[in-house]
């Protein structure tokens, strides 16, 4: 019987685990992690990330073949495969500040698996990471190795928050990379084995360690330039009377360019994209290609203007200045049916409101007070969409979640301070409806009303 033991009991390692113990009963499945508040609610009631499905998945497997612990030293001795999944984050200080991925949990993980390993071991980067890193993994498990042969694989996760359970269980594509040896492909063929319970073998792809280690950056820097691309769309269409989510439907027509991913936003937010992009960027530099660190670079810059020309839009509207006004703020979380406030746009709108003295008040579905309290410093935070935007001079819709969809428009116009202004980051509202109750809407892309004509945003 395989034992898989995943380091890292994370937005990734959770999940992805709890998936593979439901599809491979035979194999036991623990999640090792050194934040105990996080292992103390895998194995509670209250899962410590909302994510749609994820709850039943657990419970069916939960203390049967699926376990959460802290003993991270035992799970590690003891298992045949292990899964690395730890944050790698973008380092904050010394060489690469700013860009460079910092490995330093992935470095301890390493040693860890070093000291503690009496039997030979699989060990998969499921973190994203800089290519190249399973030859410094390698050197660090070769040299500390007593005797033990370890295979290194690359496994990126592809999933994304908000439907991960429905990523992992039919994903477009698993990729494995390896050396090219005979030990190496043993180790590949080990982990195809798991995936193949439930993944179509043609749809598991098999590469070198390198190709799979860049192909995870290379997808994220894709999927993020499609959002930069639309949005720097978005900012023509307002200014020429284009409507982006026209043209969008249009390009998305043409079979090369497809349809999805082609929504423009306030901007891309998420732990991922900012900073695998960085990673990339770094990357490049290093390897002496300045012009491609630039291209990949431009991605993150068109985000960062989305999100300021946002405010903009917002404060010149609202005569050039939001000090003292109530501004209700409609969903904090980077995107819908998640929790996660990583790299939220809205992080950057609300400060930028608050930098000009706006009264800001939040509201999310699926985020804490306290979250908010630790992103923002401040406490400004309502338990419903009516109560945020009573008394508000605008309202801004920064997550998608659909039940901003559904709410009533005419109680939060009747309650708001006049002219009623919404601001609507992520195009969900029908905007024509609004306006006939009454408010001036902003829709991100769209043709502007006149109000909004007349005071155009300093971006
Ligand atoms: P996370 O921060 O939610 O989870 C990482 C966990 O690792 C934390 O709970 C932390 O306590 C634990 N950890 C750190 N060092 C440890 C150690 N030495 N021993 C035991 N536990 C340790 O991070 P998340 O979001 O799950 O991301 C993990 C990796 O997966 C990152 O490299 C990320 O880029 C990648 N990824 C993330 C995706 C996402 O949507 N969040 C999607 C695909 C990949």
């Amino acid at each position: 019987m395989v034992k898989i033991c995943c380091i890292g009991a994370g937005y990734v390692g959770g999940p992805t685990m709890a998936v593979i113990a439901v599809k491979c009963p035979a194999i036991e499945v623990v999640v090792v992690d050194i934040s105990k508040p996080r292992i103390d609610a895998w194995n509670s009631d209250k899962l410590p990330i909302y994510e749609p499905g994820l709850d039943e998945v657990v419970k069916a497997c939960r203390g049967k073949n699926l376990f959460f612990s802290t003993d991270v030293e035992k799970h590690v001795a003891e298992a045949d495969i292990i899964f690395v999944s730890v944050n790698t984050p973008t380092k904050t200080r010394g060489l690469g500040a700013g860009k460079a991925a910092d490995l330093t949990y992935w470095e301890s993980a390493a040693r860890m698996i070093a000291d503690v390993s009496k039997s030979d071991k699989i060990v998969v980067e499921k973190s994203t990471v800089p290519v190249k890193t399973a030859e410094a993994i390698e050197k660090i498990l070769t040299h500390n190795s007593k005797g033990i042969n370890y295979q290194i694989l690359s496994n990126p996760e592809f999933l994304a928050e908000g439907t991960a359970i429905e990523d992992l269980f039919k994903p477009d594509r698993v990729l494995i990379g390896g050396r090219e040896t005979p030990e190496g492909r043993k180790a590949v063929q080990a982990l195809k084995e798991v995936y193949a319970h439930w993944v179509p073998e043609e749809n598991i792809i098999t590469t070198n360690l390198w190709s799979a280690e860049l192909s995870k950056l290379a997808a994220n820097a894709f999927l993020a330039q499609r959002i930069s691309s639309v949005n720097a769309m978005s900012a023509l269409c307002e200014a020429t009377g284009a409507n982006v989510s026209e043209v969008s439907y249009a390009i998305g027509k043409d079979s090369r360019i497809g349809p999805k991913f082609l929504n423009a936003s306030v901007g891309f937010g998420g732990s991922c994209f900012q900073k695998d992009i960085l990673n990339l960027v770094y990357i490049c530099e290093c390897n002496g290609l300045p012009e491609v660190a630039n291209y990949w670079k431009q991605v993150i810059k068109i985000n960062d203007y989305q999100k300021s020309r946002f405010v903009n839009r917002v404060v010149s509207s609202m005569f050039n200045t939001v000090s003292g006004k109530k501004v209700a703020i409609l969903g904090f979380a980077f995107k819908k049916d998640t929790g996660d406030t990583r790299e939220t746009p809205a992080i950057d709108v609300c400060k930028g409101l608050l930098g000009d003295k706006a009264h800001v008040s939040i509201y999310d579905p699926e985020v804490t007070e306290d979250q908010i309290q630790r992103d923002l410093a401040m406490n400004k935070f309502d338990w419903d969409a009516y109560e945020a935007t009573k008394g508000a001079h605008a309202v801004c819709i920064l997550t998608e979640w659909n039940q901003f969809k559904e709410l009533d428009y005419q109680k939060i116009f009747d309650n708001m301070q006049k002219p009623a202004f919404i601001f609507d980051g992520r195009n969900v509202v029908d905007a024509e409806k609004l306006r006939g109750i009454g408010f001036i809407v902003y829709s991100i892309g769209k043709p502007l009303d006149a109000w909004l004509k007349d005071m155009p945003a300093i971006a």
